[in-house]
């Protein structure tokens, strides 16, 4: 068969970046622009802030990945952008430049899923192996998926407020830390013991997720310490926290892979570079028998390689837009 290449194009949020994967799996060059530095000037991302630059970075992230490859859009066989969700002026910069690249060079355009990418990073370095429970915990999502095949996408549980990556930020300016929270936290975590008594978010018997009661107690034992004027151990805080927000991932995960009777899973999405939450899983799964995956750091967070990868398998299936591909800010998983 020939070999297909894919130029995956990815701006949902405040990562500009492009990439050319090979037969899904396969990755030949990726280039990722972070606006991470300006957003943490104002503590989060700014949408305004964050479609302008992508508008003034994405050509020259289109040219250095192509430079990188030692390609052209000649080589390249169809375009995949992520469509949704995410933020609509980031996503617009993304999807237009699809749009003219599948225009001008007569390209298929192939729409992709934010989250589905998420699902397929983990593709780019070991094939996915069916059936799978995917555990989807990002900044935008927290949902347990259940696959069969590719492209076959069921919900099964899902956050019924906060996203825990949103929670691990809201969490780190609460305690004073510098944005995003979540890879501070991470660390900080390392340092600490676990002292802070924290409820276990939505302890019941559904997949479903809860972190925004979590979120509230942390807000209100800081309020409670800071007025009986006591300085809060961020280290500490960090490891009860973090300590929490694992035992409610894994319980859910592993009830549902027990009763899907699945034995492989696989993590996705930035909360997924989680250095407590990957190792917690590599015991449990170890005890449990379950073929564990995750993807590796740079291709946890918001990446190009992810949507090429994903882009590829509905490349395969026929999967198709045309020039009236329209982003959406909420779209379903399918
Ligand atoms: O997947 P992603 O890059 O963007 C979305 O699709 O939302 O995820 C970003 C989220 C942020 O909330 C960030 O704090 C979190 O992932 N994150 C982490 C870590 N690295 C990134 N959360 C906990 N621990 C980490 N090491
Ligand atoms: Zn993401």
């Amino acid at each position: 068969m020939k070999d297909i290449y894919i130029l995956g194009i990815e701006s949902s949020c405040d990562e500009t970046s492009f990439s050319i994967v090979k037969n899904g799996v396969e990755e030949i060059a990726t280039v990722i622009s972070s606006q991470i530095d300006i957003h943490k000037l104002y503590g989060g991302v700014v949408p305004e802030i964050a479609s302008r630059a992508h508008i003034r970075n994405i050509t020259f992230v289109l040219e250095e990945c192509l430079t990188k490859a030692h390609m052209t859009i000649d080589n390249i066989d169809a375009i995949a952008v992520t469509y949704g969700p995410g933020l609509i002026g980031s996503l617009l910069v993304g999807v237009e430049c699809a749009k003219t690249l599948a225009f001008l060079y007569q390209k298929p355009l192939i729409p992709v899923h934010h989250i589905s990418g998420h699902i397929y990073a983990n593709n780019l370095e070991k094939r996915l192996n069916f059936p799978l429970i995917a555990l989807v915990i990002s900044g935008g999502h927290t949902e347990l998926i259940y696959m069969d095949k590719d492209y076959s996408f069921k919900k099964i549980g899902a956050t019924l407020d906060d996203a825990v990556g949103e929670c691990y930020d809201k969490v780190g300016r609460v305690i004073g830390v510098e944005y995003p929270g979540g890879p501070v936290l991470d660390k900080l975590a390392t340092l600490g013991k676990h002292t802070y008594n924290l409820p276990i978010p939505l302890n019941d018997g559904t997949y479903n997720f809860s972190f925004s009661g979590l979120k509230s107690a942390v807000i209100n034992l800081a309020n409670q310490e800071e007025k009986r004027g006591h300085k809060i151990n961020q280290e500490d805080l960090a490891k009860s926290f973090q300590d929490v927000v694992i035992e409610s991932l894994t319980t859910k995960t592993m009830k549902a892979l027990k009763e899907y009777k699945v034995s492989n899973l696989i993590l996705a999405g930035g909360v997924a570079a989680n250095k407590g939450i990957r190792s917690k899983f590599q015991q449990v799964c170890e005890e449990n028998n379950i073929n564990y995956t995750f993807p590796s750091i740079k291709y946890s967070t918001d990446n190009a390689a992810m949507i090429a990868s994903s882009g590829y398998y509905a490349y395969l299936l026929g999967r198709r837009a045309d020039l009236t591909l329209n982003p959406t800010s909420s779209c379903e998983l399918k």
